[in-house]
């Protein structure tokens, strides 16, 4: 094996730890702090996500204030680690991602990545669909483009040695409310993220067989 070809392979080897490192944890250190600069770092890092055409539709309320955690325990049904943790994220969908189209594409051009003749096209045809969307439509994107950028941001939080645990076990109703969200923000999941004091339980996943089939679905059981 070439020198190069041993550094992919312990590229991969590190990417892949990570991934099977990753536990939903509940037990965090309360002391410890995430600076911004690192949040800031990390949710950049989550933000390569993929997106449906690069809207970028994703919004992070994070909540690193204690007496915020605090308002939000009993509304995320008094999980202990909404207050132990450094900070919860609230990922939240914009259904109104498109207003940012113009200023998307605009930095595409910006970067010498597209022409400036297709960007202005990409625009038109972006605003036109996204904003005449049925409003469960735009919310199905925003789910799936949400659930993108939270995986990547727990396996970054990961490989930089936090921890972190998706939640949607929390009155979303009542969270909308009491942190003053307004009506295009989605809730799609809370994060808690912080430094483990206790592992997270092991978990067993369904062998491959069961969820994969090649190129023809099983009829329904
Ligand atoms: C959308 C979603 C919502 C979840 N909500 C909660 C939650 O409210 N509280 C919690 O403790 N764990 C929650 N979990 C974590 C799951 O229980 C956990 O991912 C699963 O048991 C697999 O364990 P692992 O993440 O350690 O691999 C949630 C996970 C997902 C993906």
């Amino acid at each position: 094996m070439s020198n190069l070809q041993t550094i992919e392979k312990l590229e991969q080897q590190a990417f892949i730890d990570v991934i099977r490192e990753r536990r939903s944890v509940r037990a965090y250190d309360p002391t410890a702090v995430i600076s911004r600069e690192e949040m800031t770092e990390i949710l950049e890092l989550a933000t390569l996500a993929p997106s449906s055409s690069n809207l970028q539709p994703w919004r992070f309320l994070v909540i690193d204030k204690q007496e915020l955690q605090e308002k939000l325990l009993p509304i995320a049904f008094n999980q202990q680690q909404v207050i132990d943790a450094s900070a919860v994220i609230a990922v939240l969908g914009d259904v109104e991602s498109y207003k940012k189209a113009e200023k998307i594409y605009g930095h595409a051009v910006e970067a010498g990545f597209m022409p400036v003749d297709t960007a202005a096209s990409f625009i038109e045809r972006t605003v036109g669909m996204y904003s005449n969307l049925p409003p469960e439509t735009a919310r199905q994107i925003v789910y799936t483009d949400g659930g993108l950028v939270s995986m990547q941001l727990m396996l970054v939080a990961r490989a930089k040695g936090y921890d972190t645990v998706p939640m949607g076990g929390y009155d979303k109703a009542k969270f909308v409310e009491a942190f003053g969200i307004a009506e295009n923000y989605v809730p799609v999941m809370l994060i808690a993220i912080g430094k483990a004091t206790k592992p997270g339980h092991p978990t067993t996943r369904l062998p491959i067989e069961d969820v994969t089939f090649f190129n023809k679905m099983p009829a329904a059981e």
